[in-house]
């Protein structure tokens, strides 16, 4: 067996890295089109990104994740089916919306089991925070959603406050829960393993005012 490592693959256009992006994305030079744009901050390897890609090519998805090889991994599934209409950015979901989103520009985020970080001298490495639903409440189109699920449920509480009591914001009925009928049949990778740990599922849904 070889001891030399693998060279890293260019997975452009499907993965960049955020550091190489200047300025606010125009989207209809990105995908080449101007379908509705949602994101999906913090996507780990991509369960929802490709699903959505694949059964909604109406719609452009776009994948944050801080962890290269998790975010590598989601854009090599896309690439691996050349999907026109799904592409992922490494690096911070909070500098990202700040740096490359415009006001309003996108139809729906999607926040989906963020990690909890348990212990409260680290609570504040949570990406969901007051600044964050700010960010969310400026990227999101008027009519636009924010879709956010976790299995744990003192933060889905902190998650929920923030959003019910944000000025910008209403509470909605979130879509059903996919009902785990085979391995594939979850919304997303932690999804399946908070089911399979039989942990409860908290949902929630807000759409921009
Ligand atoms: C628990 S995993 C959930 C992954 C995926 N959403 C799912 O449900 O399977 C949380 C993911 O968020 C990513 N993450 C954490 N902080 C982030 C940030 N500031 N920006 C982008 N991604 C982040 C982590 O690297 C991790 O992959």
């Amino acid at each position: 067996m070889s001891t030399m490592s693998q060279p890293i693959v260019d997975l452009r256009p499907y993965f960049t890295p955020l550091a190489e992006l200047e300025g606010l994305l125009d989207w209809k030079m990105v995908f080449g089109n101007d379908h509705p744009v949602e994101l999906d901050l913090g996507c780990g390897r991509g369960k929802f990104l490709l699903d959505s890609s694949l059964n909604r090519p109406e719609t452009n998805w776009f994948g944050v994740e801080l962890d290269y090889t998790e975010g590598r991994r989601a854009a090599k599934r896309l690439a691996k089916r050349e999907l026109p209409n799904a592409r992922v950015i490494g690096g911070d979901a909070k500098q990202f919306l700040t740096n490359q989103v415009a006001s309003h520009s996108v139809a729906a985020a999607h926040v989906y089991f963020p990690d909890p970080w348990w212990k409260r001298k680290h609570t504040k490495r949570r990406l969901f925070t007051d600044e964050f639903a700010d960010m969310l409440a400026r990227v999101v189109k008027h009519d636009g959603f924010v879709h956010s699920w976790t299995d744990v449920g003192d933060y889905f509480e902190v998650i929920s406050s923030l959003m019910n009591h944000h000025a910008e914001f209403i509470s909605e009925t979130p879509p059903p829960e996919p009902a785990g009928a085979d391995d594939m049949d979850f919304l997303t990778n932690f999804h399946r393993r908070g089911r399979k740990m039989g942990c409860n599922i908290y949902r929630g849904l807000w759409r921009r005012k």
